[in-house]
């Protein structure tokens, strides 16, 4: 008998085989090559390709037909690509997707450019899915670049703010990384059909998976295999980001621990090689299980919003994803 894995996976891969290959002739025929080479190399560096899926799967979820979602999709995905060439840069990130990072491996310069050039095409593609009046797809995907802008914002700022909260950080995550899922959930919908009410409701599915999936990134952060996880593990607390994980040590440690914790913030992060001393830490104050524990709740909050779909095969795949993307180490 077939399992879920085989039959939801089965579709997963050939749905994205289809987005590969549009993908793969990105920037072709595109010149000068100083500026399309670079996009062509972050591009086709594989990735999950999560944001695409859920756009396809959101389409077909209300109804639609997916044959007329996939510039959108691959739209979602040059604009996540924009973000994460950006991100590089001011992470100071060396690997992402187990290759030198653009800026390090061309300059400067040029990763401005093809970040900006990543984005001006993620638009010419998902024009071509979007009918001559159809404003509420391009407004929610320009007001998921908006939020991203804003929360990434925020994510530089909380490096050098000592009083960051939790709540603050959940409100940054929701900005950086929820509402692109979010986003990519509600132009699914909405170009498959959907009611408002269904529109609505695999939007917050989005945004609820969008922060189980950066509460994970951070948990990966740090517990991850480099060579799996294809950027260096600690790159949070050497570049003194407000994780999660950070936030929940440093309310429960006392002592010898806080006095740590506190130097974290005073020098602005640590050294590489004091990243297993910080792992260590965070085992031992519970932060590793506290984490699994919000990544969790946030999936089921964004399994619940799944009942809306009446068709079982639909709902189980968005089930499915969700709870598929817990196990995930990249
Ligand atoms: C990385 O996103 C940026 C975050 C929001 C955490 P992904 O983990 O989806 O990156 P790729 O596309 O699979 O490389
Ligand atoms: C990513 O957050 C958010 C983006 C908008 C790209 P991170 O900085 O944690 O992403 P990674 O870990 O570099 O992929
Ligand atoms: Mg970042
Ligand atoms: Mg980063
Ligand atoms: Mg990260």
């Amino acid at each position: 008998m077939k399992t879920e894995n085989d039959l939801y996976g089965h579709f997963f891969s050939e749905e994205l085989k289809k987005v590969e290959l549009r993908i793969s002739k990105l920037f072709k025929k595109e010149h000068p090559d100083s500026l399309y080479e670079p996009c062509s190399y972050i591009i086709k560096s594989g990735g999950k390709r999560l944001r695409p899926l859920l756009v396809i799967l959101c389409a077909k979820a209300v109804g639609g037909d997916i044959k007329n979602v996939y510039n959108a999709a691959v739209a979602v995905e040059l604009l996540h690509n924009f973000t994460l060439v950006h991100d590089d840069i001011m992470d100071n990130a060396d690997k992402r997707r187990g290759r030198t990072t653009l800026h390090k491996k061309y300059d400067l310069s040029t990763a401005i450019l093809s970040g900006d050039s990543l984005l001006a095409f993620a638009y010419v593609n998902l024009l071509k899915d979007t009918m001559e009046n159809d404003k509420s797809v391009l407004s929610s995907f320009t007001k998921g670049v908006v939020e991203v802008c804003e929360g990434q914002s925020l994510d530089k700022e909380f490096e050098t703010n000592d009083k960051v909260t939790i709540d603050d950080y959940l409100i940054m995550i929701k900005k950086k990384t929820a509402a692109l899922l979010e986003m990519c959930c509600s132009i699914g919908a909405q170009l498959g059909g959907g009611s408002v009410q269904k529109q609505n409701a695999l939007a917050k599915y989005g945004r609820n998976m969008g922060m189980a999936f950066q509460l994970q990134d951070d948990l990966l952060d740090i517990i991850a295999e480099e060579a799996e996880f294809g950027k260096v593990i600690g790159g949070d607390l050497v570049e003194g980001k407000k994780t999660f994980l950070f936030l929940n040590a440093l309310e429960k440690a006392k002592g010898k621990d806080k006095i740590l914790l506190k130097s974290v913030i005073k020098n602005k992060g640590i050294k590489k090689e004091e990243v297993s001393k910080f792992r260590e830490l965070f085992y031992k104050l519970g932060v590793i299980e506290d984490t699994e524990k919000e990544i969790i709740r946030y999936t089921k909050l964004a399994l619940k919003e799944t009942k809306v779909i009446e068709s079982e095969i639909d709902r189980n795949m968005l089930v499915w994803l969700a709870s598929s993307l817990i196990k995930r180490n990249k």
